[in-house]
This record gives C-alpha cells, structure tokens and sequence, in this order.
C-alpha cells in the first residue's frame, strides 16, 4: 500500500515584475525560503507563471489543512514584504484579508488540492495559467477526459473504458453537480460550454472513484465585489495506469483555444502553451499562457519537473496562437475580442451610462 499524499498547489499574485508580467527572483528566493524552514512539508517546488507566484507542496496532512493553508499564507505574506521593498507592481494584490482565518479559500490565492494513495509510480501534471481564468480548463479536461479523439486510451485501454466523473461548480451561485461520461457528456457540455460560470473542478476514475484531475475555482472578482486581478488558474492532473497518458493529457494544448482574461482581464484570446523559460506575458499584456510542469512522486517527494511545453512539438501551437492573437487584436474594443459587457473585469459603462441618461430618448411608440 502507497503512502497517503496530498498535493497542494497553492498561487498568488503578490505584486508584477514589471507591471503585471512576472515575478522578480527575490520573491521566489523568499518563498523557497520560507518552505523550506518548514517541517509540515515532504517537498515543494516554487516556480511562476507570468505574474504569478506557484507553490507547489506535498505533505500528509489531507486537503484544507489550516496549517498548510497558513504557510501558504505566511509565504504570500513574506514575499509580498519583499515586493514591497522593491516598490513592485500591485504589492499584495490577492491577499485580500488583513489576516489569516483558518483557511485559505476565499482570501485572494488560487488552490488545487488533491489527497490520495500514492500508486506504485504516481506522475502528475501541474498545469499553471496566467492572464486567464478556472473556466479556461474545461476543453482541455473535456478533451482529456471524455473525448475519444484525443485520448484513445478511453477506447482501448480497458481500464478507462468505463469513463469518468466530472464534478462541475456553478461560480456564480455556487452549488456543484456530478456528470458521469460518455453518458451524460451532452450535458454535461451544456454547462461547461459557458467557462465564465461553469467550471470543472475535479475529476474521477468512475470505476474506483479515485480522484485523477483537480482545479482551482474561486473568482476574485466576484469574491471582492471589486477587480483584483484575475484569476490565473492552476490545474493538477494525475497520470498513466488507467488515468489518461500523459501524451493524452498534453494533447489539448496543441490546439490553442479561445479564453477568456488577457489585457485588463477583458478579452478573448489563445491559450498559448509555453515553457517556463517563455511564461513572460507581453504583447496586450498577453496572451494568455499556460507552462505544463511534470513530476514523479516518491513517497511524496516531488522527482522533476519536466518542462513539457518546452518541446518543438507545441511549436506548432504557439505560433497558431500568434496568428490568433494578430486577428483578433485587429478587432481593437470590439465584441468578441472585448468580453461582452458582463464578463469584463474593467468596465466604464455605469460612469458613461450615469454621465448621457438624459441625451437617451425612447424610442416606443414613434
Ligand atoms: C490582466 C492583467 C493586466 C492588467 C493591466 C492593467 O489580468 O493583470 O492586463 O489588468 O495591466 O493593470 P492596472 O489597472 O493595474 O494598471
Ligand atoms: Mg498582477
Ligand atoms: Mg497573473
């Protein structure tokens, strides 16, 4: 029997180097710092995506673990020190609580946990977003999950034959509802088409009902009543052995799809899949990009990572989002390249609205 692991990956945005494009090395030096003087973790590995701080941990005290959410929280607030030091861009802009309560959920950072026995050889994905949103990963967990031309292992591999489990949260109202596919996929594609309210939040092997995907859902700006950044997402994916191959899991990502964040999170743009070496967001503050890191589990220590997206074979991808990303910039302030009026993240409609009321005349009965 494999160890009890559980694998937290815990991320926040405590202030951009330069404006909102990425992290300076001082801040992950500090947090590598803090993990580190740390007893309650096996291992951890820090990394960023964009402006965005990663922490990724393993240990063996279960999911929403008080104390593993307040070092996450000490970290962020350690690094958002430093960040202020260097005058950096947005300085604690997730942390939105004055102070820690016991749990880290619905205080600003960004959490994907998942508990489960550590299998004989247990790879794992850890995919890490920025300038996006929870909803960006309902395609490639569909695609991963429940669909048969991109994983043929739900055809040929009598281990996944049977399908999974797909638990999805509605963001707005929030309230979950279970899917089973390949039966119910339509519809459960009637939610989960619309990413902005409907988000797949974790997945599960249908026939042993191990916990095999799992992602982070809360949304700043409705949690804030106010814009704090966007919600760059994380994602864990468990692999191989009657999970999807890890071929099948990188799979979607060669084809950039549509999400919704970029600039000033109110646009539609590509996921562009990237190293870590290119996680930079630029052009439009963007686009938004997605860094694929792989690691081996062994009795919880975390053997990587493998840099995935670094490979020539998402070449291919990239520049497709390039040329994505040129058409739809031509759209300038235009709809669907702007978000529609309720999904933008900066929005001067109420002002403007409030400032020409009386130049609006109506037009019934003329
Ligand atoms: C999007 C993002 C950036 C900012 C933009 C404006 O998620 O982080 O595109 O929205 O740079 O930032 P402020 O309002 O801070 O000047
Ligand atoms: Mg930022
Ligand atoms: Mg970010």
């Amino acid at each position: 029997m494999g160890k009890r692991i559980t694998l937290s990956v815990i991320k926040a945005d405590v202030g951009g180097w330069v404006g909102h494009s990425s992290v300076h090395p001082a801040l992950l030096e500090k947090a590598r710092g803090v993990l580190s003087g740390s007893p309650l973790l096996i291992d951890f590995h820090v990394t960023h995506v964009g402006d965005d701080i990663n922490l990724i941990m393993t240990h063996e005290r279960g999911r929403n673990d008080g104390d593993i959410h307040q070092l996450a929280w000490d970290t962020f607030q350690a690094c958002t020190e430093v960040a202020r030091q260097l005058k950096l861009y947005g300085a604690g802009q997730d942390l939105l609580a004055d102070a820690f309560s016991g749990n880290i959920r619905g205080l600003g950072p960004g959490v994907a946990e998942m508990e489960f026995e550590e299998r004989a050889s247990e790879p794992v994905v850890v995919f890490m977003a920025d300038k996006t949103e929870p909803g960006a990963w309902n395609f490639p967990l569909y695609k991963i999950f429940a669909d048969p031309f991109n994983t043929i292992g739900l055809v040929i591999d009598p281990k996944m034959h049977k399908g999974f489990l797909f638990e999805v949260h509605d963001v707005l109202h929030h309230r979950r509802v279970t899917f089973a596919t390949p039966e119910e996929s339509y519809d459960l594609l009637v939610f989960i088409g619309a990413p902005g309210r409907f988000c797949v939040k974790a997945v599960f092997h249908k026939e042993t009902g191990e916990i095999v995907a799992v992602s982070s859902t809360q949304r700043l700006n409705l949690m804030a009543g106010r814009y704090v950044g966007k919600d760059d997402p994380v994602c864990i994916v468990r692999c191989q052995s009657g999970f999807p191959a890890v071929g099948e899991v990188l799979e979607p990502f060669a084809h950039p799809h549509l999400v919704s964040g970029w600039m000033r999170g109110s646009h539609s743009g590509p996921l562009m899949p990237v190293s870590q070496r290119q996680c930079t967001p630029t052009r439009f503050d963007g686009p938004p990009r997605v860094v694929a890191l792989g690691f081996q589990l062994s009795d919880g220590k975390l053997v990587g990572p493998q840099d995935f997206f670094a490979d020539p074979a998402f070449d291919k991808a990239r520049e497709t989002a390039n040329e994505i990303a040129n058409y739809l910039r031509r759209l300038g302030p235009f709809e669907p390249h702007r978000l529609h009026l309720e999904e933008m993240e900066y929005t001067t409609l109420p002002d403007v609205m409030k400032r020409l009321k009386d130049r609006f005349e109506d037009l019934r009965g003329r």
